[in-house]
């Protein structure tokens, strides 16, 4: 594989639009390393719940931030983040969380606490062989890595999604924390610039990953 260039994926899209499975996916079929930038808004909120942090602006957050310690554990090919060494497991989809998560990530203190650990997984993947990055969560395309080679914008319409979680044993309001992603100030859930529409609302699951397949093999062909 060292001859293989090294590729950024950005995979943006609302709350269960099918990224997690797509991002999963192509990190198996290119040895591509996953992060869920999901994870990482949703394992800090609960961190600050736990420690009675609000979501608010103030040095109460900024003092509540600066006590987590982050750090990237590699399991297979997925990256997860650590805090003070502790490994986020399913607490961080809850429904506690789930309800409060929009709300937190919308602090653009928080955002920036976030954005060079984001941006340093490209090094992270580097060092661990990896012949890329697919990165997915909201603001991927438009803000974390704007060049980014492949950016991918994924849809499904409101009650498949709904449905997507019903099935999975998950209660979350999906339609609510769209619409707080979207309306923030700080790096909205957007459509990025150079960005390609998939609306999996009538794809199955394998149709997605090969479709978006089709795509990153196109764009490795254009890499130097
Ligand atoms: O992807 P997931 O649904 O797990 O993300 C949980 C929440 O984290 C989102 O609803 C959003 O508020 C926040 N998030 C974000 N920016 C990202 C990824 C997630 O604001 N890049």
């Amino acid at each position: 594989m060292g001859n293989t260039p090294f590729i950024i994926i950005a995979i943006d899209g609302g709350a269960a639009a099918g990224k997690s499975s797509t991002s999963n996916g192509l990190s198996k079929r290119f040895n591509l390393m996953h992060v869920d930038t999901g994870s990482f808004y949703r394992a800090v909120t609960l961190k600050l719940l736990d420690t009675q942090v609000p979501a608010i602006e103030g040095s109460q957050l900024e003092i509540g931030l600066e006590s987590l310690k982050l750090g990237t554990a590699i399991e297979d090919k997925k990256a997860s983040i650590s805090i003070n060494d502790w490994i986020p497991d399913q607490s961080i989809r809850s429904e506690r969380v789930n309800k409060n998560v929009s709300q937190y990530a919308a602090l653009p203190t928080l955002r920036k606490f976030l954005l060079d650990y984001q941006r340093e997984q490209a090094i992270v993947a580097k060092k661990y062989d990896f012949d890329g990055l697919v990165m997915e969560g909201r603001d991927i395309g438009s803000i974390i890595f704007p060049d980014a080679h492949l950016k991918l914008f994924l849809f499904a319409d409101p009650e498949k999604r709904a449905a997507r979680r019903a099935k999975e044993g998950i209660v979350d309001s999906i339609e609510k924390r769209d619409a707080q992603d979207s309306q923030r100030k700080s790096a909205p859930l957007t459509r990025p610039d150079g960005s390609i529409l998939i609306d999996s609302s009538e794809m199955t699951l394998e149709e997605v990953i090969q479709h978006a397949s089709t795509l990153v093999e196109k764009t490795i062909k254009t890499i130097d």
